[in-house]
Parts: structure tokens; C-alpha cells; sequence
């Protein structure tokens, strides 16, 4: 019989408080349970995410969050609340987790160290091995996320589709795989030729793509997070004529693989300003602002999944909950990289969550890829491995 491993998966490098437990088997990974606390609400007035607000959100809500994703995942021995905090209650948690995984970077300090504490004091009580993720490699992992449920499902509708397609049933990803993982923080491209081994082709220079769209969302009024709320703007100005409004697509010729998105902001404000009526026509500068960024990330991921002959395109980060994104990229994929296959996580998966840090935790525990506790420590500005 196949080994199985049950990971705890904790996440607070920015502003969502995540605990997730998955059962990784073979190549696998199952969500047992996925809780996420989100300060979104919050960080909202501010227009942003307020460290220290943060920090003290996270600490306020570790324990119950780890409790609720223990129970959720049918792991009987909750953690005892805070008034009764006991060893003896805690250990009894420790038979059925194989190993603790926590987010070390990149992230806010101050928040990463509330995951990386509530670690190290879980892993000495349980006595369980620890797995240091790094966020992007949870990023990248979120693409081997299925509920069992799912994994039915995908392969049913796959199997129907082969009938008058090219797709073939592939259970396992294949690589050398390409993946763009962008978020409010990261916009990077990586080739990735096995589990744990990658290769940064390029990341953006400046701003990176979430970034860009909460910026842009500032500029045109429309709220926090900006890119949910830029994407809802844009659905408005579809198929009409926009006239004289056009940005540029940064770094789309580049020849390389690395992205540039403050200039397009900076067009974009450079626009309205011109622009006596813009507050009649915002939808068309957030329809132009979003084809703009998209058309520049899918160029660059089938530029880089052509030069390396790839055979899977993968998408991570809460950017890839963009819509526009999915399909272009699903259009391309087709009509461009004849025979790859293309995999984007459900939306859940996309923005902050603990189950991709469980999975990519899995992965290096099967592995045996184990940081001793007392060696444990938040990597802040490590960008990637
Ligand atoms: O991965 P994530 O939850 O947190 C970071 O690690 O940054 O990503 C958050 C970012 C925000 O910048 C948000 O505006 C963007 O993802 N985002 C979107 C969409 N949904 C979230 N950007 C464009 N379109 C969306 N639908
Ligand atoms: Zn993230």
C-alpha cells in the first residue's frame, strides 16, 4: 500500500490567517479541511494591508483557526482554548499529523512570525517534524489541489471532451511544467522540471501585476482589493468601441521573460488626466487596463512554455482568479501550445490559503526535507528558493 502523509499547513504571511490539514498520497494531495480567517474588511479603510493590524489579527485568530481546520479534517483532539491551555491535551493531536508546514517567506515579519511560532510550539508538543515552505512554492503547489470529489469530476469532463479534442487523461502533472504566480506581491514565471526544482525565468522589475490593479482601481475610484474590483468594471465595456482609449502592453517584445507594470499605471494616470470625461468611461479604462496586463502574461508564458518545451502551463496567485486571464490563457493554450495542458486552481485556491502550503509541505516531507524546530526562522525577504 501507498504511504500517505497527513500534513497541518498554517499560512499568515500577509493578511489572511489560513490552517489547512490535506492527505498527500503518491502524487496526490487531498483537502481534508481549509480554513481561512480573511482582514480584509479591516485593511479595507486604510486601502491597503496594515502590518501591525495585521500581526495582531493573526495572533488574535491562530489557535481557533488551527482548531477548526483539526476538527474540520476529523482530527479529534482540538486544541484546548486559551484559558485551558494544557500539554496533555495538546499531545494528543500529534498521532495523526505526519508533519507541521509553515509559511517562512516572503511576507510582513511581523505576521509570518505568528505562523512560524504557532510551528514550533505545535511541532515541540507533538513532537512532529516541521517543513519550512516558501509562499510562492505554495503558490505553485495550489495546482495540485482536488478534492477527491474533483479529481472524479475533472477526469469525467477531460474524458468527455477527448472524444473530439487532442487532451489526454493525465493524473500526473508532467513536466517540465511553466508556471506564473501572480499576486499583490510576486509576478514571476518559473520553469519547474521536477518537485522542488526550479528555475526563476523572470519576474516583473517594478510593480507587481496585483499591485498594478489596485493601483489602477485607486486611480478610477473603484475600491480595495482592486483587482476583483477592476474586473467587475471591465465586464461593462465589453464589445464596445472604446475610442482613443489605449495603453501599452509593457515589455511585451522584451524577448525576455521578465514583466514591467508601474509604466502602465503610469500610463493609465497620464490618461484620465487628459481626459475631460473619464469619469463616464471608467469601465473602458478598466476593460483597456486589464487587456493590457493580460495580454503581456500570456505572451510571456507561451513565449517561455515554447522555448522549453513544455507540456503543462500552470497559473497561481490571486491575479489568476482573474477571469479574463483563465480565458485568454485557455485560448492560447489551445490554439498555440498544441497538446499542452493547461491547470488553474479553483478560485479558493488562487488567493492566500494553507492547503498549498500543506501540498507544496508534502511534497518535501516525502522528501524527508525537515527543518529541526529550534532551527526554524521567518525568511522575509527570500523571494523564492
Ligand atoms: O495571492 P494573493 O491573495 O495575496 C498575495 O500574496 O498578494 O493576491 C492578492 C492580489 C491582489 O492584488 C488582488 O487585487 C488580486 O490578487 N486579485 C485580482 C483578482 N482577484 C484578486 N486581480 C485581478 N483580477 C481578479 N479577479
Ligand atoms: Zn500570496
Amino acid at each position: 500500500m501507498k504511504k500517505q502523509l497527513i500534513i497541518l499547513g498554517i499560512e499568515t504571511s500577509c493578511d489572511e490567517t489560513a490552517a489547512s490539514v490535506v492527505r498527500g498520497v503518491g502524487d496526490k494531495v487531498e483537502v481534508l479541511s481549509n480554513v481561512v480567517s480573511s482582514q480584509i474588511e479591516i485593511h479595507k479603510k486604510y486601502g491597503g494591508v496594515v502590518p501591525e493590524v495585521a500581526a495582531r489579527e493573526h495572533v488574535l485568530n491562530i489557535l481557533p483557526v488551527v482548531n477548526e481546520a483539526l476538527a474540520k479534517a476529523g482530527i479529534k483532539s482540538p486544541l484546548p482554548s486559551l484559558g485551558e491551555l494544557g500539554t496533555g491535551s495538546l499531545l494528543k493531536g500529534a498521532k495523526k499529523i505526519d508533519a507541521i508546514a509553515v509559511t517562512v517567506g516572503p511576507g510582513l515579519v511581523t505576521s509570518l512570525l505568528v505562523g512560524v511560532e504557532t510551528a514550533k510550539t505545535l511541532a515541540y508538543a507533538w513532537g512532529s517534524p516541521v517543513v519550512a515552505v516558501n509562499h510562492i512554492e505554495g503558490h505553485i503547489y495550489a495546482n495540485w489541489l482536488r478534492p477527491i470529489s474533483e479529481i472524479f469530476n475533472f477526469q469525467f469532463s477531460i474524458s468527455k471532451r477527448i472524444q473530439n479534442t487532442k487532451y489526454k487523461i493525465q493524473d500526473k502533472i508532467k513536466f517540465p511544467a511553466i508556471i506564473l504566480t501572480v499576486s499583490g506581491g510576486h509576478t514571476m514565471l518559473v520553469l519547474m522540471s521536477g518537485h522542488g526544482k526550479y528555475r526563476v525565468l523572470g519576474e516583473t522589475r517594478d510593480d507587481a501585476a496585483g499591485e498594478a490593479f489596485d493601483k489602477a482601481a485607486q486611480l478610477l475610484g473603484l475600491g480595495y482589493p482592486g483587482g476583483p474590483a477592476v474586473a467587475a468594471e471591465a465586464v461593462k465595456a465589453r464589445g464596445k468601441k472604446l475610442k482613443d482609449i489605449s495603453l501599452p502592453r509593457p515589455m511585451i517584445n522584451s524577448g525576455d521573460y521578465d514583466f514591467s507594470f508601474s509604466g502602465l499605471k503610469t500610463a493609465l494616470w497620464y490618461a484620465i488626466q487628459r481626459d475631460k470625461i473619464w469619469k463616464k468611461r471608467i469601465s473602458g479604462y478598466a476593460y483597456e487596463f486589464e487587456q493590457a496586463a493580460v495580454e503581456v502574461l500570456v505572451s510571456k508564458i507561451v513565449k517561455a512554455a515554447r522555448d522549453f518545451n513544455c507540456q503543462t502551463i500552470m497559473l497561481s496567485g490571486g491575479v489568476a482568479a482573474n477571469l479574463e486571464l483563465r480565458n485568454q490563457l485557455a485560448q492560447a493554450v489551445k490554439n498555440r501550445l498544441d497538446g499542452a495542458k493547461l491547470i488553474i486552481p479553483e478560485f479558493k485556491y488562487c488567493t492566500d490559503n494553507a492547503a498549498m502550503i500543506a501540498a507544496a509541505g508534502y511534497f518535501r516531507a516525502k522528501r524527508k526535507d525537515f527543518t529541526p524546530w529550534q532551527k526554524l526562522k521567518t525568511e522575509p525577504n527570500k523571494e523564492f528558493i
